[in-house]
């Protein structure tokens, strides 16, 4: 029988703890926010449906993305015991440039609309924490702007290959007078990828304003106020468009093109050269053999072919096969610094990152942005130093076993 007796005050006064209250609301709520989940619920709540599902969501049935992130789930890390962890570097370079950490903020149309603050809070975060930073097509922050913004961050350029080849070659000398360091070839959207949740939506950029959104207003007054209050939303590098994603898409890209095409680019741009959705290893090989500096394993995310290849899968065969060309990247599904740890075991040089940052873009703007790197490289460091490795160096495959592909 346990015997029991009264606390004293003196016994209870060391266990009080009274934290300050914190006025700030935007700080408060992202100190809250543990993980890129966290931040990715606080971004549900407060944006609008429509754009929250334009960059939460991904094409068909959505399962490229469940896949892809499954298998980040799945995969088993091999640590090693006993070594010096204290300090940990993990920097690495990423096309000869240094970079803090190995991953990079991928290029993501449209970032002014899941938040007011848009292209330049991102960049100025990529400035500050000195990883690279891709501009898409599709942005709605202007070339120069962007560079304004941030002057000293390593800045690529996203280009999709248009019917009109002369306004592609315009982007491309803008970027190159702004700059830019690299060019960043997207080759995964001959077409448009069957985005449903837009579709459902009614998706339109801008928003339009129908009975629909203006209920939303009353729910969402903040991102409202902010979007009709600043600069209208409008494409940098394209004229406006009065419809769906989809439908500018398939206006504007070309899927006539081909390996010929990747060659005049490479002609036409002297700086560093990516080439983004790679999905298996003989196009790895071509883009190479043309002269690509980098690949990225890609699949954009899940909003293009459903049912593709997952791209963490292919990393190993793929660096096998080009790995001492050229570098190469992976994307698709990341939500942790562990998986980002997990790719550069298997050998990619670096991780671009995409719905990561735009669930903090919307959960608190550009220090939203700095929440989801502080995880992020939270988690990596802290993941390194489990698994016994005191930088990027002395990471390999044996650290990593992933499961067999099952479906
Ligand atoms: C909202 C959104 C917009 C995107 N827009 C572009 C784009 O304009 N150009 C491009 O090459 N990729 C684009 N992507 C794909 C990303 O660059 C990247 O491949 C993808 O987001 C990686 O997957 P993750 O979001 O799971 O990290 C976009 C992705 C999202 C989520």
């Amino acid at each position: 029988m346990t015997e029991r007796r009264l606390p004293r005050w003196s016994e209870l006064r060391p266990l009080v703890r009274t934290r300050g209250l914190e006025l700030d609301a935007t700080k408060r709520r992202l100190d809250r926010a543990l993980t890129i989940a966290d931040l990715r619920m606080i971004a549900k709540r407060r944006t609008p449906r429509a754009p929250f599902d334009y960059t939460d969501g991904a094409a068909e049935s959505e399962v490229t993305l469940r896949r892809a992130r499954s298998l980040y789930n799945r995969l088993q890390f091999n640590p090693s015991i006993l070594r010096d962890v204290s300090h940990v570097d993990p920097s690495t370079t990423i096309l000869g440039r240094p970079s803090a950490y190995p991953f990079a903020f991928a290029p993501t149309g449209f970032t002014r609309m899941m938040q007011h603050e848009g292209e330049q809070a991102v960049v100025r975060v990529a400035e500050r924490t000195g990883i690279p930073y891709a501009l898409s097509t599709m942005g709605t922050t202007s070339i120069e702007d962007v560079a304004a913004a941030a002057p000293n961050a390593d800045k690529w350029f996203q280009l999709y290959i248009w019917t009109d080849r002369a306004a592609g070659k315009d982007l491309l000398d803008r970027s190159m007078a702004a700059g830019y360091t690299t060019l960043v070839l997207t080759v995964d959207v001959p077409v448009a990828g069957a985005r449903l949740r837009d579709v459902r939506n009614g998706m339109t950029i801008p928003p339009s304003l129908t009975p629909k959104t203006i209920l939303d207003m009353g729910m969402h007054p903040a991102w409202w106020m902010n979007l009709l209050t600043t600069e209208p939303l409008t494409f940098a590098s394209l004229s406006d468009w009065p419809g769906t994603v989809a439908e500018l898409i398939n206006h504007m890209f070309d899927p006539t093109v081909t390996f010929d095409d990747l060659a005049w680019m490479r002609e036409a741009w002297p700086g560093s050269l990516v080439v983004k959705g790679i999905q298996n290893v003989d196009d790895a090989r071509k883009v190479v053999d043309l002269g690509a500096d980098a690949i990225v394993l890609s699949n954009h995310g899940g909003r293009q072919l459903d049912r593709a290849p997952i791209p963490l899968a292919m990393v190993p065969e793929v660096v096998d096969a080009v790995g001492d060309r050229a570098e190469v990247y992976v994307d698709t599904g990341v939500m942790t610094g562990a998986d980002i740890v997990a790719a550069c075991a298997l050998g990619a040089r670096a991780v671009l990152i995409g719905r990561a940052y735009l669930y903090g873009l919307m959960a608190g703007g550009e220090r939203g942005v700095q929440r989801a790197v502080e995880i992020l490289a939270g988690e990596l460091t802290r993941t390194l130093q489990l698994l016994g490795v005191r930088d990027l160096g002395e990471l390999n495959r044996s650290h990593v076993t992933l499961p067999a592909v099952t479906f």
